[in-house]
């Protein structure tokens, strides 16, 4: 039986990939180690947290000393380093937390793997990043494999940070690693402090929808369940040093995608149509706001054979349904502070 460390399984898309290799492969303990931030809830595991392959542990990956003491105790088999600090708008805030968490939280872990790894084969160490290290497109071109990186916010430079230090331990250690760089995910289970959840939040409860700028920036959209199995196929498939590329081909603007989610809305709770549009605000923009992210997924289609399944508007609905459906799971994750924080955040335009 392998044993498997999945880091960051109590947020959005970790929680995705533990619920899917606890219940697709038996034969793994899925060990799911997360400090519960606000992001990090264990509702959103309820599913599977009874189940014998499952365990979760407890802990802060800025302490590295406790990471060699859990690679000792569990022998893990492969790592899915998923936990960070995820969110844009709190890294221009308060970026301290995101050097602490993304890049000393990493290294940590790659410490842990080099020193209690007596052997590396058959091992695997993979670190999941994200499309905005390679920087801000114009209205054309795609961002590649090998793109140069050029984060912008403090959260793509800790990302970016991160995901060097994983090839330098490759390199100079020869820790078996793997990358990829996904872009924006959607689906249930995501806080809503990222965008759609926001929207549907609001939209739900009448309440402003902010809009950065002009809402003329474009993001590219994917699936969370689509990246849980690329996650998959590069975990099992992928080959040790190299990154792959995770994306949608499914760009929007802010504008629009808001636009389409207040028809849907509308349409859910039975409101007259153009009745949710009318929350639309715009709001001062993002400091440094990347103007357009798009991702060529070219690599992982044709080597691993993944592409994605839904069409948006898919995956939007069920998106919505799953939101309307789970009010208490919202309701949890948006007690205590949640609203004062937000209302803190906007100056109308
Ligand atoms: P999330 O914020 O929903 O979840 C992050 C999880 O990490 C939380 O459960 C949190 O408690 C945990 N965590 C944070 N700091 C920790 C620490 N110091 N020790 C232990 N656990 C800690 O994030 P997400 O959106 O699910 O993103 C997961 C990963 O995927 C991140 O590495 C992110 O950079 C990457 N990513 C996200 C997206 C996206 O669209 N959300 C896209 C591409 C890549
Ligand atoms: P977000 O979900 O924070 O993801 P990221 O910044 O990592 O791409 O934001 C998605 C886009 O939506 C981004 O261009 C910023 C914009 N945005 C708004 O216009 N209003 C909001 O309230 C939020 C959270 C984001």
């Amino acid at each position: 039986m392998k044993t498997i460390l999945i880091t960051g399984g109590a947020g959005f898309i970790g929680s995705h990939v533990v619920r899917r290799f606890v219940k697709k492969y038996p034969d793994y303990k899925i060990v799911n180690l997360d400090n519960l931030t606000y992001a990090g809830n264990l509702t959103n595991l309820l599913e599977i947290e009874n189940e014998p392959n499952y365990e979760f542990v407890k802990a802060d990956i800025t302490d590295g000393e406790l990471m060699k003491k859990l690679f000792k105790k569990y022998r893990f088999d492969g790592v899915i380093h998923l936990a960070a600090e995820s969110h844009v708008d709190r890294s221009i805030s308060s970026p301290m937390e995101f050097i602490f968490a993304n890049i000393v939280g990493t290294v940590n872990l790659l410490n842990a793997a080099r020193v209690i790894w007596e052997d590396y084969s058959g091992k695997k160490f993979y670190h999941i990043s994200t499309d905005e290290v390679y920087g801000s497109l114009g209205t054309t071109g795609f961002f590649y494999e090998n793109t140069a990186y050029d984060p912008r916010s403090p959260y793509s430079a800790s990302k970016a940070s991160s995901d060097h230090l994983v090839r330098a331990y490759y390199h100079t250690y020869g820790l078996p690693t793997v990358i990829s760089n996904c872009s924006n995910n959607y689906g249930a289970f995501q806080f809503p402090e990222k965008l759609i959840p926001l929207a549907i939040h609001n939209i739900k409860n009448n309440i402003l929808i902010p809009v950065y700028g002009k809402g003329a920036n474009i993001r590219d959209w994917l699936y969370v369940e689509d990246h849980a199995n690329a996650i998959d196929l590069i975990f099992h498939e992928g080959k040790v040093a190299e990154t792959y590329n995770i994306g949608g081909h499914n760009e929007w603007t802010n504008i629009d995608l808001i636009r389409l989610l207040c028809k849907i809305m509308d349409r859910k709770l039975k409101r007259s149509p153009g009745t949710s549009e009318n929350l639309i605000t715009y709001v001062k923009d993002r400091a440094g706001h990347d103007l357009r992210y798009a991702i060529d997924s070219t690599k992982i289609q044709n080597e691993l054979g993944w592409k994605p399944s839904l069409q948006f508007d898919e995956g939007l609905e069920k998106t919505v349904d799953w939101y309307l459906a789970n009010e208490e799971w919202m309701k949890n994750v948006t007690s205590g502070d949640y609203q004062k924080y937000y209302d803190k955040q906007y100056t109308k335009r």
